[in-house]
């Protein structure tokens, strides 16, 4: 099998590119950047992907020389088009000039990388150094106004860089100059599947497990239900003990409805009520990441008093449907940033880890390679089709306030009269996490594009915000209130998401959506209000706000201001950068 390796200078995209490498048919693989030269022999060439650093930084990721002598081509993407240039002498600029979002490159100069581009092309930019002048041996192969070398080759050496994302959606082409470098610079043939995989999958398994039993945390969602399929089969039932725990924080029915589809399947599935515990434990808990890490240890405790009930020696070993991206988002991957702790990479998890007793079937996987392999493993489609739901739940869409607060005034834009709204959520930009107070906007046109205009301007303009959010009905919510994870507060969302979810199936617009998180905010006159997140995205990774029409969240928003705690209901119209999916 034919590989590339990415090597990761911490950018959010690193998983990107690598996953748009396998649907050019092409395994990959992610290694830190700085790994000896060794470690790329048997690749058919290596891409140098972006991150949040400049080369000057103290500390900034670096590629041994060696890298470049091994005689495999090699990608420069961003941050690591100006690492290649830099490392091979040539001279990059320290910048304040700062370039974000789409720009139209001009090719100079036909090259095996440009191959099959127009002279102009929309592209995807976002960094603040640039390269001013190529090593030696490289020639510009195209431009934008504001960067000379955006892209460059050396035809010789097989090496070539580029200063804009090709692996993002933005540059719309970006997918053929990927194809280019690995097929006609590397000569790699299209064989790799994720659908192919499923023997060599259970093979890792037997051999990871050896003699182990595997305890499994199944939570309906299509990432733990192919991997607890994929163990079961390698090891037989009699091995492998699937729990679900209802942690208070599922969806309406939900608990239910998996233990159904189970059944359905001929799997007796352990349904532990753990709520009590989990109420308890988060009383009083505001902040994001504290509330993340006390459900990911909850899911540990739980865990060991099953354990005990089960009488098992220690000869076991933890199961989990961690995918490819969960590990980067949580700064899994050496450089990346810290954005959230993903609930399966929590201290105790990580300590098991390192200790070889987590068992991950599909951690090299992307989620949709996972649906595929469940394809292949003829899972039913109701359980592969459905939207990702995060593991802590409705926990991390019920914001909670430790205070009493009140609105802002923010400058009026685009015709939209503004406001800060009194609670913070978290956001990714220039690959960090931030926790800022979202804006919301009222009046204006209800009209996406202009809509995604102002909300592109506030963010980009105004440091304060990472995410804009529309007054859809209701009176514009402006005070906070003191609130917590409560059951009460929980059923209250649950029912919105019902409904929400209701309106979908009766709208026929299910599919129209990736993901639709609805998001309970402790803000309004008395009660409290419902944001909907409706997402375009392929992965999560980045995300499109979805143009859902106007008249049909009328018809929503009607069925949710019908609940009486419920003041108001806006719409996010933040995409993804700056604002992460959630809102935590
Ligand atoms: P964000 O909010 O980071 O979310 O833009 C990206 C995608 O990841 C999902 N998500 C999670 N999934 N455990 C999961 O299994 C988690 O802890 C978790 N946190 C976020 C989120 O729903 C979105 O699809």
């Amino acid at each position: 099998m034919d590989k590339i390796v990415v090597l990761d200078c911490g950018g959010q995209y690193t998983h990107l590119i690598a996953r748009k490498v396998r649907e050019c048919g092409v395994y990959s693989e992610i290694l830190p950047v700085d790994c000896p030269p060794e470690a790329l022999r048997g690749a058919k060439g290596f891409i140098i992907s972006g991150g949040p650093s400049s080369v000057y930084d103290a500390g900034s990721p670096q590629i041994q020389s060696g890298c470049f002598t091994l005689g495999i081509p090699a990608l420069g993407i961003c941050y690591g088009h100006q690492l290649m240039a830099h490392a091979l002498h040539g001279d990059v600029q320290p910048g304040d000039h700062r370039e974000f979002g789409p720009a139209e490159i001009e090719v100079l100069d036909s090259s095996r990388l440009t191959k099959g581009l127009s002279a102009h092309e929309p592209v995807w930019m976002s960094h603040g150094d640039l390269v001013r002048e190529p090593p030696a041996g490289f020639r510009v192969l195209a431009s934008t106004p504001g960067c000379r070398v955006a892209a460059m080759g050396d035809d010789a050496r097989r090496f070539y860089s580029v200063q804009f994302h090709v692996e993002v959606t933005h540059t719309p082409h970006g997918k053929a100059i990927l194809q280019n470098f690995v097929h006609e610079i590397c000569g790699c043939s299209s064989d790799w599947s994720a659908g192919e995989r499923v023997a060599a999958l259970e093979e890792h398994v037997r051999k990871a497990a050896g003699n182990r039993r595997v305890f499994f945390f199944v939570s309906g969602g299509v990432d733990s239900t192919v991997a607890f399929t994929l163990v079961t089969r390698a090891l037989g039932r009699e091995r492998v003990h699937g729990a679900y725990i209802d942690t208070g924080f599922m969806r309406q029915g939900e608990t239910r409805e998996i233990a159904a589809a189970f059944g359905a399947l001929g799997v007796d599935l352990e349904v532990i009520d753990a709520s009590e515990q989990f109420f308890r434990a988060l009383d009083g808990v505001a902040e994001p990441e504290a509330k993340r890490k006390i459900i990911g240890e909850m899911f540990i405790t739980v865990q060991d008093q099953a354990i005990a009930r089960l009488g098992w020696d220690d000869n076991w070993v933890l199961g989990q449907g961690t995918i490819y991206p969960d590990t980067i988002e949580s700064g899994g991957t050496k450089q990346s940033a810290k954005i959230k702790t993903h609930h399966n990479r929590v201290g105790k998890v990580e300590e098991m880890i390192a200790a070889g007793r987590v068992l991950e079937p599909i951690a090299e996987l992307y989620k949709d390679e996972v649906r595929e392999v469940g394809r292949k493993l003829e899972l039913p489609t109701e359980l592969i089709a459905r939207h990702p739901f995060p593991g802590p739940g409705l926990a991390i869409r019920c914001l909670c306030s430790t205070e009493d607060g009140a609105s802002t005034p923010a400058p009026p834009v685009n015709g939209y009269d503004a406001a800060r709204l009194p609670i913070k959520s978290v956001g990714v930009q220039g690959d960090f996490r931030s926790y800022k107070q979202p804006t919301l906007l009222s009046g204006g046109r209800r009209d996406h594009a202009a809509l995604s205009e102002v909300s592109g301007l506030v963010t980009n303009t105004q440091r304060e915000s990472n995410r804009v959010t529309y007054l859809l009905a209701g009176p514009a919510p402006t005070r906070a209130h003191r609130a917590f994870l409560t059951r009460e507060r929980i059923a209250l969302l649950q029912e919105a998401d019902a409904r929400v979810r209701q309106w979908l199936r009766d709208e026929k617009l299910s599919t129209a959506v990736w993901q639709f998180p609805v998001v309970l905010l402790p803000i309004g006159n008395g009660g409290e209000t419902i944001v909907l997140r409706p997402v375009e995205s392929e992965d999560g990774m980045t995300a499109h706000v979805a143009p859902l029409p106007f008249d049909a969240l009328d018809r929503l928003t009607a069925r949710l201001l019908d609940l009486s705690a419920v003041d108001a209901v806006l719409l996010d119209i933040s995409h993804k950068p700056p604002a992460t999916i959630e809102w935590e």
